[in-house]
């Protein structure tokens, strides 16, 4: 019996061996090759994901919100970049409002991203998904500011803004679906 026990004990501590760190690495590369090959955009999900170390550690649910991290961060720089512009530009009174309305709309954006990261801690993944979906819309609510005012032009660089953080919405909600709950 003690011979046994032993050997049980021995096969428990070999259980709780490190394997090389090579094996988990390839194996959460492929869970987040194949989390991201279920979203819109393939290239953008993989490069944002790994641009964070703790994607290889992650579970689906924790890609869903490193993912949703890396657009709240983006939206942030952009009401960085407005009220820089805000600053900078124009004595304009009617692009200071626009800007200062755009701004006001990415932090919105923030705020619904936020509220999805807490439906998500709750197991809620049709609310999560509702956020980021909000969240998506709120840079084409600034855009439709600048649309309102003939003439003035929206900059290129708030379009690029714009357009990624949708995509960067979309990959967050094709991560959401993935978890299936
Ligand atoms: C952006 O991030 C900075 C630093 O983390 C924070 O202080 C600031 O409140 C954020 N801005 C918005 C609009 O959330």
């Amino acid at each position: 019996m003690g011979s046994v026990a032993a050997i049980f004990i021995l096969l428990l501590s070999i259980a709780h061996l490190t394997p090389p760190s090579h094996l988990f690495v390839s194996g959460d590369i492929k869970l987040i090759h194949n989390t991201c090959k279920k979203t819109t955009y393939y290239n953008l999900c993989m490069s944002s994901l790994k641009s964070s170390s703790s994607s290889l550690k992650a579970d689906i649910k924790g890609l869903a919100v490193i993912m949703i991290g890396i657009a709240m961060k983006h939206a942030n720089q952009t009401t960085t970049y407005l009220s820089s512009q805000l600053l900078s530009n124009t004595n304009d009174v009617v692009i200071k409002k626009v800007v200062k309305d755009c701004a006001d709309k990415y932090s919105l954006a923030i705020e619904s991203l936020q509220e999805s990261l807490q439906q998500l801690d709750l197991m809620s993944s049709d609310y999560a998904s509702l956020q980021v979906s909000a969240a998506k819309d709120y840079p084409n609510v600034c855009h439709n500011e600048y649309r309102r005012f003939a003439g003035l032009a929206y900059p290129i660089e708030l379009a690029h803004r714009e357009e990624k953080l949708e995509h960067m919405c979309d990959v967050a909600l094709g991560i959401i679906d993935v978890l299936g709950w």
